[in-house]
């Protein structure tokens, strides 16, 4: 289904690792919808070598970058506005990686190099790369920036660990650079707080099985699927949502506002008569 919602408009997506990734179902979803962009990821996920076929299908080029690095970042946007031809409307930070998750460290045991550099990957670079495109002027007016967050920002979900420190400070740097971003060039900064979604990222989790049924029996309308945060990225990419920004826009089926559920009720209750 496609509406041409974003037809003409150019971008950057970041992050697509393989297909269950929310960037990869993002840029299928932009492409539909007549958006054209550039594809980037770490050059470590490039050798991996599936961004290829993405970009085959959605007839985009790919440019490796490390998001944490201000020159990989000044190339692939001079770079991207070249083969784009212009100023870009749409940028996707989709990225997300904490060292101390990776290899089993509590958030009470953390090494502390290891949240230095899951920071870095997962919140700084989103400020350095809107700096990035701040300073080369890159974005049209009425522009739209979104990154993707999870509601551990708020609240405590204790195996999410390091991350969720990570993603509260990505979600302020939405606001403040929203700011400065929407005073001087009308563009708009967002994040989404996406539903657990079964990606290489989210899998990473201790206890994402538990975690993923948990907030699928929780949420009313169940958990949003990878193409829903697709679907949604797209609105916001679209002139249709010209003045929303400095926002944090759940994604979630109603989870961020359930206190609990007759579903997770009924598991107690059966738990009690056994
Ligand atoms: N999966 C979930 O449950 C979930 C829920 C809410 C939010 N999110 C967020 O969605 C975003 C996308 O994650 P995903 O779930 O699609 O997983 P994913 O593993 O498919 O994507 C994460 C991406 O980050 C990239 N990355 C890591 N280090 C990088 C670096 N230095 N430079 C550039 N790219 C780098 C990886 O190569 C990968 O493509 C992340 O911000 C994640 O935290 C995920």
């Amino acid at each position: 289904m496609s509406y041409n919602l974003l037809e003409g408009k150019k971008g950057i997506i970041f992050g697509a690792l393989d297909e269950n990734s929310i960037a990869w179902q993002t840029a299928l979803r932009v492409h539909q919808e007549g958006g054209s962009f550039v594809l980037t990821n770490a050059p470590v996920a490039m050798r991996m070598g599936a961004i290829q076929q993405l970009a085959d299908q959605t007839n985009a080029q790919v440019i490796p970058a490390d998001a944490t690095s201000i020159e990989d970042l000044n190339k692939l946007i001079d770079e991207s506005m070249e083969i784009l031809g212009g100023k870009l409307d749409f940028v996707l930070h989709s990225i997300g990686m904490s060292v101390n998750v990776r290899k089993g460290r509590a958030y009470t045991d953390q090494n502390h190099d290891w949240t230095s550099k899951g920071w870095d990957v997962s919140a700084v670079s989103f400020h350095k790369l809107m700096q990035t495109l701040y300073k080369k002027d890159a974005m049209n007016e009425w522009g739209s920036i979104v990154a993707l967050s999870y509601m551990a920002a708020q609240r405590v979900f204790p195996d999410y660990n390091d991350m969720a420190d990570n993603k509260a400070y990505l979600e302020s740097i939405a606001r403040s650079f929203g700011y400065f971003f929407g005073r001087d060039k009308k563009v708009r900064v967002n994040t989404i707080s996406q539903s657990p979604t079964p990606t290489t990222a989210g899998k990473g989790v201790k206890g994402f099985d538990g975690f993923i049924s948990y907030a699928e029996k929780m949420s009313p309308l169940g958990n949003a699927t990878a193409l829903d945060c697709a679907n949604y990225t797209v609105s916001l990419f679209s002139d249709l949502t010209k003045r929303v920004t400095l926002q944090n826009l759940y994604n979630d089926g109603g989870f961020s506002n359930m206190g609990v559920s007759d579903a997770v009720m009924d598991l107690f209750e059966q738990q009690q008569s056994e």
